[in-house]
Order: structure tokens, then C-alpha cells, then sequence
């Protein structure tokens, strides 16, 4: 699948710096609601972290993560690009593991990280801001040893589209439907900027679900673990409050993957 030249161009691994303070304000130490109530449960499923296993998170941010992983007796390790990031993750999550600074499409490149070291690799809500896909999940590869596990959770590139998806309303089948404007195209989708200072952009990068399953089978993570659910939140009262239920009942709008590594990779 091709990319367009003007959507090849990534906003920068750091470029969360200047939008930092936005992102822990909203997300805190624990996470958000939608982490704490469905990213991080649907996460854990698929993980299933095991005592005395090191867990690499990928694209950690403020860490939220990190006391999960901890209270199962694993051992945790963060990486991320934004030293902002990271210094709120150590100020909150000393005890819950090591975190360092790096880029996630060249794990090979850190020091402090070896070849075939992890047990497992996850992504929390993170494959979706690195680029390109492909060097992040071959890192990933390369950091988890033969047998060990890749898990991806990101929203769901079928349904949730940054700006190219949404509800729809229709008014002779009284049901809510969800629109799909765009779906096999790659998008580099520039995310408004945040907070008071309203400084620095981060990018979203949509590809269809086909790049993630291709693309781990490529780096001989094999696939074995789908889970899509939908979101947490519940409808407000009011006339189409039973058709909404149905709707976001029936449309996941998030995804978490799950990929093995193949013996003697
Ligand atoms: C939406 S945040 C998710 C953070 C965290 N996993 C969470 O759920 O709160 C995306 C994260 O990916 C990181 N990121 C983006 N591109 C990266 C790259 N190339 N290398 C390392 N981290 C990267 C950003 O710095 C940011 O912390």
C-alpha cells in the first residue's frame, strides 16, 4: 500500500513535548477513564502478564501502565521519545519500573535495551502516533524473544477514523449508524494542538487492518489473540438513547491484537 508523499512526512518523535502537560492534566498517573475502564482491562487480557516476565511498553508516555504490570510481578520497562513524558512517568511511577528515552522505530539503536530481552511488547494507544508502522513493529520484534508476545491496543482502524468516521442518524430506520468516509487510504492526520499555550501538533496515523496483521507477519509475529470492544459510555437519556445503545453495543471502537513471535526468528 502506497503513501502519499505529503502524509510520508512524520510530525517529529518528540512532538508531544509541547503538548505534554495537556496530555498528563487529562490523562493523569492512573490513566483516563477510557484507559482505566477499557484500554487497560482489554490490554491486560491479551497480555496476561506473568510473574518474574519483563514487559516492554512502547510509546509509554506518563507511564500508566507501569503499576499493572508491577502488580501482576512482572518486570516493567517504558520507552518513549518525549523526555516531558517521561519525567512525569518517573515522578509517578518510580517504583513500578525503569523507564528510558528513545525512539520506538529504532529500539535497536538504545543502549539500554537488548535483542530478544522481553517476554512482551504492548502498545497502549500508541501505534497510531509513531511512523512508519513498519520499523516500529519489526523494534518490537527485535525486542521480544522467540516465543514472546506483541500486543497492539489502539482505537479501531475500521471504525474510528480520525476525521473520516462519526454516528450518522437515520431518520426513516430509527438507527444510529456509524460512517466510514475513508478506510484503505494511509492518513497522517494532523491532531489539533491542546492545552492553554495551543503549541505543537501531534499526528495520527491511520492504516487499514490489514498493514497491522501484513505487517507483523512480516516480522514473524504471527497473530493469535483479537479482542474489539466497544466504548465504556453509556448514552445520554432521550428519544434515541435505545438505538444509540444498540450502536455503540454493535461497533467496537477499539481493537487490541495480539502476535507471537515464531521460534527461531
Ligand atoms: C497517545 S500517547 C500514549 C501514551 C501512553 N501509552 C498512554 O496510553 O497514555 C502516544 C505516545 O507515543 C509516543 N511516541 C510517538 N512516536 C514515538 C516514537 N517514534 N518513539 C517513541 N515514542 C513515540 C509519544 O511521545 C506519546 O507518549
Amino acid at each position: 500500500m502506497g503513501r502519499r508523499k505529503n502524509q510520508a512526512r512524520p510530525a517529529g518523535s518528540d512532538s508531544w513535548n509541547p503538548v505534554a502537560d495537556w496530555y498528563t492534566g487529562w490523562v493523569g498517573a492512573e490513566g483516563s477513564e477510557h484507559h482505566r475502564r477499557v484500554a487497560i482491562p482489554a490490554l491486560l487480557e491479551l497480555l496476561l502478564p506473568a510473574r518474574g516476565e519483563q514487559v516492554l511498553d512502547v510509546g509509554c508516555g506518563p507511564g500508566v501502565l507501569a503499576p499493572h504490570v508491577a502488580g501482576a510481578g512482572a518486570r516493567y520497562t517504558g520507552v518513549d521519545a518525549s523526555r516531558r513524558l517521561l519525567e512525569f512517568a518517573r515522578r509517578h511511577h518510580a517504583a513500578h519500573g525503569r523507564f528510558v528515552q528513545g525512539d520506538a522505530t529504532k529500539l535497536q539503536e538504545i543502549g539500554e535495551l537488548q535483542a530478544g530481552a522481553f517476554d512482551a511488547a504492548v502498545f497502549l494507544l500508541s501505534i497510531q502516533d509513531i511512523d512508519p508502522l513498519e520499523d516500529a513493529l519489526a523494534a518490537a520484534a527485535w525486542a521480544v524473544r522467540p516465543g514472546g508476545r506483541v500486543v497492539l491496543l489502539m482505537t479501531h482502524p475500521c471504525f474510528r477514523i480520525p476525521r473520516q468516521s462519526g454516528w450518522g442518524w437515520d431518520r426513516q430506520r430509527k438507527l444510529q449508524y456509524r460512517r466510514v468516509d475513508r478506510y484503505l487510504t494511509r492518513l497522517a492526520v494532523p491532531m489539533k494542538s491542546y492545552g492553554a499555550a495551543r503549541h505543537g501538533f501531534t499526528r495520527s496515523y491511520h492504516r487499514p487492518l490489514g498493514a497491522y496483521v501484513n505487517g507483523l507477519a512480516a516480522c514473524g509475529l504471527r497473530v493469535d489473540g483479537i479482542h474489539e470492544i466497544p466504548t465504556h459510555k453509556s448514552p445520554e437519556p432521550g428519544p434515541h438513547a435505545r438505538a444509540e445503545r444498540l450502536a455503540t453495543r454493535e461497533i467496537p471502537l477499539f481493537l487490541g491484537l495480539r502476535a507471537v513471535k515464531e521460534e527461531g526468528r
